[in-house]
């Protein structure tokens, strides 16, 4: 039974019923249906002719709607399908558009809306993995030709396929000389999300991409579906004329625009256009339509917008060899792009907050069990974590972490001589440690932590959550004399000279610093801020710009031999960096 999955109107049945003499064999029925809406093949066998019959005479619609999640399923909603085609329509000579591609149709919302709104449309080819869908399509199709008779009819093909077992390069090659739209929303999903529910729904290689992409450099070793369907249109279809049109994650259109270098598509007039993905499909994913011109001189940029109101927000993508945000703004701000003279640092990692992590009461201590904890005072540090990073400066923690190491790998054996209370409660609460899932602790000493150095231990620190949008950094004093930590969702650079931190936090706060950051940072990404983008801030080429006197307005206490002996430190920096190479 495939028919009792399927929508089909009750006009499209009372019209099959009324025609039920063309249903007696493939041939007859197949030729039927084409005559009456151009759907080629529309019955794969005589099995579905006699059910299809035997349904419409019944009168029977059973539709259940079942859970497909590892189809990234978010169909699109007729308006906004009409809104994407009218978009593009406009567009200069898009107007006489042959050939429709939709490589994962779903219900057909935009195969039907083109139908609509496309007169000059030869050809039609949608697939869909989902057999219920593609049955869908056809009879919304169907549905449309029987009440619009006269309407042009393309010839048009719903298959039911795989789209990354299609064969693409063929389709490529008969519509070469159409003028042709690749349109779709494809699934929204990605590839962890497939491999936690085993779904078989991946390309065929899993390193289909040739490079890394944007999020896979920022440490994101997770790619969309939708992606790699992107992909697979512009390698097939880049060189036909026309345009490529894509309901898609914002991340994906980041990774095209960013790998377009490598794989030079001749593509161009790209733009995204941001959709309200809540409203449109609910769903909680940063969204867009993704519009490019194919078969021209590539660009490497990308206009972005409001799909709604076409406010203009962006250009973002390349400036000659650097990703950036916004090219405007960093046109005003690249001179300070470079390569940090200081080594950009993120907090601790643990991975068992609940054990690390205390609250300090009178003599005791509180941890994330509730439990009230006696320990020495020596391995523990004050603990700042991304929210707490919200003032110019701070001498504040609300907890304190247990640093069991004062770099990666050290022996913990010392714990047990040294800190027999800290080694007791460490005992006690192994199996947080050994539950830990992250593969970097394995073969490592007990109470392994990550993330910590020398640099763990400077006393001033000057740092920035790289969870949130805002770009200011923060001084971090320290609690007497022991230096506070930060944790692994912020970044920081060290000094044991509080002059020096105060400098460095007055070079990254400067608003040509800001300008620079908000040039080169996504918005939208998951992780704002990384060590990648503070790298790129190179504090020497700063110092050429910024100027003692300008600069005591605001540091007060700091006088120009502390500016200059800073300066300096740039400098030896410089050397010493050279020297590695
Ligand atoms: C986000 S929905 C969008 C459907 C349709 N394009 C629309 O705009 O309404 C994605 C569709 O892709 C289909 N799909 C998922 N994986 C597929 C694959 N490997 N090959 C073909 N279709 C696939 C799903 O069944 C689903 O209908």
């Amino acid at each position: 039974m495939i028919f009792n999955t399927v929508n089909i109107e009750d006009s499209t049945l009372s019209f099959l019923e009324r025609n039920n003499r063309f249903f007696t064999d493939l041939e007859t029925a197949n030729r039927f249906i084409q005559e009456v809406s151009g759907i080629i093949n529309f019955f794969n066998d005589i099995e579905e002719v006699l059910e299809l019959k035997n349904i419409v005479e019944e009168k029977l619609t059973l539709v259940s709607e079942p859970y497909r999640r590892e189809y990234g399923d978010f169909q699109t909603n007729d308006e906004l399908a009409e809104k994407v085609v009218n978009y593009i329509l406009k567009k200069e000579d898009s107007s006489d558009i042959e050939f429709i591609l939709e490589p994962t149709c779903g219900k057909g919302s935009f195969i039907l809306t083109c139908i609509e709104n496309i007169p000059a449309i030869k050809k039609i080819t949608g697939i869909e993995i989902y057999l219920p869908y593609v049955w869908e399509t056809k009879f919304k199709i169907l549905n449309f030709f029987i009440s619009n008779q006269k309407h042009n009819k393309p010839e048009i093909e719903i298959i039911h396929a795989n789209v990354f077992y299609f064969d693409f390069r063929t389709v490529a090659q008969q519509t070469k000389e159409y003028k042709t739209l690749i349109i779709g929303n494809p699934p929204w999903v990605t590839n962890s999300e497939l491999g936690s529910i085993k779904s078989l729904n991946l390309p065929k290689k899993s390193n289909f991409k040739k490079h890394a992409g944007f999020d896979a450099m920022t440490g994101k070793g997770n790619f969309d579906i939708g992606e790699s369907i992107a992909l697979l249109m512009l390698n097939n279809f880049n060189n036909h004329n026309g345009y490529f049109g894509f309901l898609i994650k914002n991340s994906v259109v980041k990774n095209l625009i960013f790998d377009l270098k490598q794989n030079n598509y001749r593509i161009g007039d790209s733009e995204k256009l941001n959709i309200d993905s809540k409203k449109e499909f609910n769903a909680s994913v940063d969204a867009c339509l993704f519009v490019t011109k194919l078969n021209t001189e590539p660009h490497f940029t990308c206009q972005e917008l409001n799909f709604y109101t076409r406010q203009k927000l962006s250009v973002f993508g390349w400036h000659k060899n650097n990703f950036v945000y916004s090219v405007t703004e960093y046109l005003n701000a690249k001179d300070i792009e470079g390569r940090s003279q200081f080594e950009w640092r993120q907090g601790i990692k643990h991975d068992c907050s609940k054990v690390m992590e205390l609250e300090k009461m009178n003599d005791y201590y509180v941890n994330g069990l509730k439990q009230e904890v006696y320990l020495e005072n020596d391995l523990l540090y004050g603990l700042l974590k991304s929210s707490d990073l919200k003032a110019e400066q701070t001498d504040r923690y609300r907890k304190l972490v247990i640093v069991t190491q004062k770099k990666i790998g050290q022996d913990t054996g010392y714990i047990k001589q040294k800190y027999p209370l800290t080694y007791k409660y460490l005992l006690k609460n192994k199996e947080c440690f050994e539950k830990r899932k992250s593969s970097i602790y394995n073969g490592k000493p007990e109470f392994s932590i990550f993330g910590v150095g020398d640099y763990s231990f400077a006393l001033y620190k000057v740092a920035i959550s790289g969870l949130y949008k805002r770009t200011r950094f923060t001084l971090v004093l320290p609690d007497n004399d022991k230096a506070v930590m930060l944790d692994d969702t912020c970044y920081f650079i060290g000094f044991n000279n509080l002059n020096y931190a105060k400098i460095a936090q007055y070079f990254l706060n400067h608003e040509h610093t800001q300008q620079f950051l908000k040039s080169i940072i996504f918005p939208d990404s998951k992780r704002l801020i990384t060590k990648n983008v503070l790298m790129r801030i190179d504090f020497l080429k700063l110092s050429k710009i910024l100027d003692f006197n300008t600069a005591k307005k605001q540091l007060t206490d700091i006088n120009e031999e502390d500016w200059n002996r800073f300066l300096e430190l740039l400098d030896t920096k410089k050397e010493s960096q050279l020297a590695l190479f």
